[in-house]
């Protein structure tokens, strides 16, 4: 099978009261990872990629390795563009065989968003291609830009239908108080996503797949791992999977999740050399690091997004 667009994973997904995991990936052991998990579970998926990443490993190697687990796995695979600065990222991405593309211009005004979102799905779309818009903005750093909490802000429900019926878009990521990284909510604080945001926004657009981005739950096991062997990672909270469970038997069909895998991956590489101080072969702790964030992936699979099964 071929690199599918989300369209009707979509679909599905909606109806069916689940969502699709949409994981970032950045070199062969996570690709790995991610596609081994979803494979044992038969879970439809997303790899994103984004602009730090293909400056990362380059253009070419990250869609050949996905590429590779399509042919290893049989699964229906999305190629995905994270996070979209401009329309020649998407164009290039949509030249390199994506299939899926995000133009994030949520940080511009209402209108000018509206205009270079547009300009992306025309040629998204005359492509083949689906296109993810971005309205409200989230905290938290993404390629090097931090926004802290107070510039954040939650997306106007009053505004998603214009803003839908004038670009085109396929789905819409919305803020509703996820963010970016580690550090979501303060330490002593009890998260809470604002469901009445996602409600509204959803009897305004019927049928319509919501994306929600920032979506790591930062296991605590992995921080306190990390602390123990050595790091410092002060008061890191995520959002609480029973809130992300919920959103995704409601009308998100798009779940983003980078740093759960970041942790994953770091936590059992900080472990291994705790334990093994003389290793130095790179398959010795990329191993243990790859199988950490095949069983994350399973469990998001199965207890958060639900979307286990649901491949063909
Ligand atoms: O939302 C951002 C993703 O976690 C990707 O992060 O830009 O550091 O690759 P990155
Ligand atoms: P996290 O940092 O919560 O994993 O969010 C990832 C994301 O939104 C990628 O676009
Ligand atoms: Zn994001």
């Amino acid at each position: 099978m071929p690199l599918v667009t989300s369209k009707e994973m979509f679909e599905k997904a909606y109806h069916g009261g689940y969502a699709i995991g949409a994981f970032n990936v950045n070199n062969m052991e996570i690709i790995q990872g991610i596609t081994e998990a979803a494979a044992d579970l038969k879970a439809p998926l997303i790899l994103q990629v984004s602009k730090g990443a293909r400056a990362y490993a380059n253009r070419t190697y990250l869609k050949k390795l996905v590429e590779a687990a399509v042919i290893e796995t049989g699964l229906p695979i999305v190629l995905h563009l994270d996070h979209g600065d401009s329309f020649e990222t998407c164009k290039s991405c949509i030249e390199d065989g994506f299939t899926s593309v995000m133009i994030d211009a949520s940080s511009k005004p209402f209108a000018e968003n509206i205009e270079i979102t547009r300009k992306v799905v025309e040629y998204a779309h005359d492509h083949g291609v689906v296109v993810e818009a971005e309205l409200g903005t989230l905290a938290g750093i993404e390629d090097e830009v931090k926004v802290s909490a107070e510039d954040s802000s939650y997306t106007h429900p009053e505004e998603v239908e214009e803003f839908v019926s004038k670009t085109g878009c396929d789905s819409l990521a919305i803020a509703i108080g996820t963010s970016h990284g580690a550090y979501k909510f303060k330490p002593g604080t009890k998260p809470q996503l604002r469901f009445d945001v996602l409600e509204e926004v959803s009897k305004r657009l019927p049928g319509f797949p919501i994306v929600l981005h920032g979506s790591s739950s930062v296991p605590q096991e992995f921080v306190e791992k990390i602390n123990k062997y050595g790091g410092n990672m002060p008061g890191a909270i995520g959002v609480p999977e029973d809130q992300l469970r919920k959103a995704a038997s409601m009308s998100v069909c798009k779940i983003n999740i980078d740093s759960d895998l970041r942790l994953a991956m770091t936590a059992t590489i900080r472990e291994h050399f705790a334990l093994h101080p003389a290793d130095f072969d790179p398959r010795q702790y990329l191993k243990p690091a790859r199988q950490a964030i095949k069983e994350m992936v399973a469990h998001k699979i199965v207890d958060v997004l639900g979307c286990d099964g649901k491949a063909f």
